[in-house]
């Protein structure tokens, strides 16, 4: 199968930090792949190696095909960069920006005027094409940036927070197009922190933390992994005593969420049981009950817990 993206052992230090540490990790064709992490996880490191900025000390990794180390140009003109900092110029045009970008790229002139006429359309830039980027606002900047990523038709998209300190409208904006860019079955790289935003968007996601994936796996999978996350809210119609609750073996913690019971467990039909059982005896009624997985949230902050507690 060919993938693309594949990256082998890569590893980058600086001075005393391992900003990246030796990861793995394959994005399919046609995937929108998350790369979720704190600051300083690594992600733009990864995101620099793996559009030929910088180079890697260990590993090595391809990108549609193309060995970034062997063939640098040849991945390098397969692929869309949204960086984590604008290299769009502000004291030039929106226009000269995209075909300044275009010709590096080397699209040929006639495809870069169309190409770029209808990215700025679609983007709703259009009208401000002569305008100096100087005077975008942050939205229109991205927006932009986004423009200037798709101007050479490419085969994979890079994105390094694309969506950070937009307004919800914007957020959304750009997140459809990325959604649009996909469909056309072509694979997108997109690093965040933003939890909600990996769910929407992307088919798998990679946890990283201190240059190390710490899971891969679909948004679904990364929850059903941590079941003893799940929790159940429970509403009785009197007050309860919360001791009789976090003595049960199958409640692993219970508390109160404004007059609601929250109670975590790995166990919830067990627990529902004990609930009914209870109410019963007590001659209480439980008014409302609800069982939820655990938030994307929920998840990446026990796993990053348990990495951390496993370098220790
Ligand atoms: N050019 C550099 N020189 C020295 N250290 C660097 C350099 N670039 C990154 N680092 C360090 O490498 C680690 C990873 O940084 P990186 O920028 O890849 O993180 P990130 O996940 O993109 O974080 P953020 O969410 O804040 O953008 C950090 O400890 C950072 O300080
Ligand atoms: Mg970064």
């Amino acid at each position: 199968m060919n993938f693309a993206i594949e990256v082998q052992d890569l590893t980058k230090h600086y001075e005393d930090v391992t900003a990246v540490d030796h990861i793995n990790f394959e994005v399919k064709n046609g995937e929108i792949f998350g790369f979720l992490g704190p600051n300083g996880a690594g992600k733009t490191t990864t995101i620099r190696i793996l559009t030929g900025l910088i180079k890697p000390d260990v590993g090595k990794a391809s990108v549609a095909n193309h060995d970034i180390l062997r063939n640098p140009i040849e991945a390098k003109q397969r692929i869309g960069v949204v960086p984590e900092v604008s290299n769009a110029y502000i004291d030039l045009s929106a226009w000269e920006n995209l075909t300044l970008i275009g010709k590096l790229y080397g699209v040929p002139k006639s495809k870069l005027h169309e190409n770029a006429t209808e990215l700025l359309k679609e983007f709703g830039l259009y009208e401000v094409k002569n305008k100096l980027v100087r005077g975008f606002s942050k939205g229109m900047k991205q927006k932009l940036l986004l423009c200037m990523a798709l101007v050479n038709d490419p085969e994979v998209l890079f994105l390094d927070e694309p969506t950070s300190g937009l307004d919800v409208e914007s957020a959304r904006l750009l997140r459809e197009k990325i959604t649009q860019f996909n469909k056309e079955g072509k694979a997108v790289f997109l690093s965040t922190h933003n939890m909600e935003e990996a769910n929407q968007l992307c088919h798998r996601i990679a946890i990283i933390n201190h240059g190390r994936i710490a899971a891969i796996d679909t948004p679904e999978n990364l929850r059903i992994q941590s079941m003893e996350l799940q929790y159940i809210e429970v509403l009785f119609n009197k007050p309860v005593d919360l001791q009789i609750f976090s003595e049960n073996p199958n409640i692993s913690k219970a508390s109160f969420a404004g007059n609601k019971l929250r109670i975590s467990t790995a166990n919830p039909s067990a627990v529902i049981e004990f609930l009914a059982d209870f109410a019963k005896q007590n001659g209480i009624q439980i008014l409302s009950l609800n069982t939820l997985m655990p938030s994307l949230e929920d998840v990446f902050i026990k796993l990053i817990k348990e990495k951390e507690a496993a370098l220790k």
